[in-house]
This record gives C-alpha cells, structure tokens and sequence, in this order.
C-alpha cells in the first residue's frame, strides 16, 4: 500500500516506520519541520512539510499525490502531561487536524484512515473492576470543563473517522505508552534524582508498550474492519504505584517515596491520570478481529525490556 504518515516523527511514527517499511508499504511521511525531514530523508522515506491543522497548505503539499491509506498520529505532547492545558494543542489535533487530514485523504484518493485514539476517552473516574471493551460509552461528558474539553475532542476524532464516507475509517485507543520513548525516559531520569513519588492510594492504569502498539496499528492497516475502534493495551491493567515502582526498578533507580495521593492535586491532569482514574481495558477484540497479541503481556517484561535496550545503548556509546 502507499500510506500518507502523520506524526512519522512522532513516539509512534518513530516504531511504525520500520515496520511499515519491512512489510513492503511505501510511505510518505508528513512533518512540519526541516530538521525531521531530513532526519526521514536520511531514513530512506520521503516526506512533505505539512501542518494538519493549516487545511489549505496540508491540500497544497498533498496535491498532485495519491495514497491507499492515511494514519494520522499526529499528537502535541511534549512529556507527561502534568497540566490540562498541555493536552490542549492535541485536542485540537484530534478535532481540527482530524477534518483537515480526513479532507485530504479524501482528495488523494485513500480508501483506509487509521486515527489515534486514547483509552481515557473512556472517562477519567473509577470504573471498577470489571474489563471494558468498545462498546461502552466513549467521550462523553462529565460536567468537569477542563475534562470535558480533552473528551469532546477524542469523541469528535473518533466519530469524523469511524463515521467518513468514501473511506475505511479505524480507530486505536492505545493504552499508556512506555518503552524505549521520550516519556519513559523522562520518568526514569526523574526517579534516578529520587523526583518521581508515588500515590500511596492511586489508581489503575492500562500500559502498552509502544513497539505492540505499533505491531496493533500494522494489524488494523491490514485486517481491521471499517468503522470499528479497537483497544490497543497490554493483558494486565497495573495500580499505578506498581508502575512507577517497576519502572525505577528496571532503571535502576532508587525505591520511590509514597506520599498521599492529595499531594499530587498541585497538578491537576497528573492527580486525575494517577490518583483518580482507575481502568481495566480488555483487548480480545483486537486480538480476535486483528489476530494481534502484545509481545509483552505486562509492564514488568515490558519495561525489562525497554531499559536492557537503554543499557546496551549507553555501553555501545
Ligand atoms: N497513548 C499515550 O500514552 C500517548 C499518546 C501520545 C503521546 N504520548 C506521549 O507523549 C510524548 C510525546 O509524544 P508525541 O508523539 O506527542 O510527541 P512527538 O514525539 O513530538 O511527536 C508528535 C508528532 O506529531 C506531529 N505533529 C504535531 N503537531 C502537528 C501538526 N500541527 N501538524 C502535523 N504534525 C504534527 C509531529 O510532527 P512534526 O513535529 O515532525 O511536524 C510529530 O511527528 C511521548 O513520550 C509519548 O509517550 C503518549
């Protein structure tokens, strides 16, 4: 397939490429930036400078091309976010650059469109115990304003995909991305300057590790059906003091402090993501229909793995 890349140069874009590439597509990567052009370039895969959310030069740098499909993961988070407002330039990638790439795709004539999406647009609150899978409500309300921007925005990514004419729309609600990426290493190095507490009541995460996210999204590309979202996070949900533990653990960090959750409410979307959200997520449906199974089933091999790989690359340095 030829396949137009948003957010190539992403955490995401960065594992997909590979194996896009291995699995014999031809892709076309979409960057604003020189730099990560050139980066591409260096890569072996051709690019074009494009903002998603400027639908007249993203039209204008795609006219004249043609694709089979288009993945859109373009996101704005620079770290972890700590803030509301450090989700509001992706939210306004999951509402503004979805039309406008969508636009696009339809003009280059793609018949497939893969979308990031995100396992909160569940809800950040406790769900219980019990698993959720696809069907239950996605992106609605909870009178919360902040919460209810980044929600609204994940429903409206979600509906323009799943709900496009003309094209095969798909869209991934990935876990919480760990491995050998940016975030990862950022909690690493704040656990090594013992900076990383820990919620002594917090709540329950789904991970995924970005390499079985990317091994998830290939899968949709080839085997997902229209109109469908899967959830894309490893077999075991975690508390995320267990997380955080782990990862200084295999980062060869000291023992993280516990202290009560409340402390972390001076950071308002960390608090919610740490303390107050508690979610299981079951995943038999992207392995059913996509035949996709994690290669690391919990964040313990995940992260064993992720920080052998930091390790072998600081010795060959
Ligand atoms: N599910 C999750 O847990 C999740 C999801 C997303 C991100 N994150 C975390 O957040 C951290 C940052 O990741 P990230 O992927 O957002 O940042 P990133 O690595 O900087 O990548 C963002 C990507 O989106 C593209 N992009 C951003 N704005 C764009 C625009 N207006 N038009 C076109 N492309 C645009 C960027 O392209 P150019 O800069 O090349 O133009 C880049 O390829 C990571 O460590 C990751 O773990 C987590």
């Amino acid at each position: 397939m030829r396949v137009v890349l948003a957010g190539a140069s992403g955490t995401l874009g960065t594992a997909l490429l590979p194996m896009l590439m291995a699995a014999g597509h031809e892709v076309l990567a979409l960057t604003r930036s020189e730099r990560r052009a050139a980066r591409l370039a260096a890569a072996g895969v051709p690019s074009l400078r494009a903002d998603l959310l400027d639908a007249d030069a993203l039209l204008a740098a795609l006219d004249g091309h043609t694709a089979d499909a288009v993945i859109h993961q373009a996101t704005a988070i620079s770290g972890p976010p700590m803030f509301h407002r450090d989700l509001y330039a992706t939210d306004d990638l999951r509402e503004r650059g979805t039309a406008n790439l969508l636009r696009a795709a339809a003009e280059i004539g793609a018949r497939r469109f893969l979308t990031q999406s995100f396992f909160l647009g569940y809800g950040y609150r406790d769900h219980g115990a019990e698993p959720l899978d696809e069907d239950r409500p996605f992106g609605e309300p909870t009178g919360h304003r902040a919460v209810d921007r980044h929600l609204r925005s994940m429903r409206s990514n979600e509906e323009q995909v799943l709900g496009a004419r003309g094209v095969d729309g798909i869209a991934l609600r990935y876990g919480m991305f760990y491995g050998p990426e940016p975030s990862t290493r950022r909690l690493a190095d704040l656990a090594r300057r013992r900076l990383l507490p820990v919620p002594r009541s917090g709540g329950v995460t789904a991970p995924i590790h970005i390499h079985d996210a990317a091994t998830a999204t290939m899968a949709a590309l080839e085997r997902g059906r229209a109109g469908q979202a899967y959830n894309v996070v490893d077999d075991q949900p975690v508390c995320f003091a267990d997380y955080v533990r782990a990862l200084a653990a295999a980062a060869g960090a000291p023992e993280p402090l516990a202290v009560p959750g409340r402390l972390l409410a001076v950071l308002p979307y960390l608090h919610l993501l740490m303390v107050t959200t508690s979610i299981r997520l079951s995943n038999a449906k992207a392995a059913r229909e996509l035949g996709w199974r994690p290669a690391y089933p919990s964040h313990r091999e995940g992260l064993r793995a992720a920080f052998d790989c930091e390790w072998s690359r600081e010795r060959a340095a």
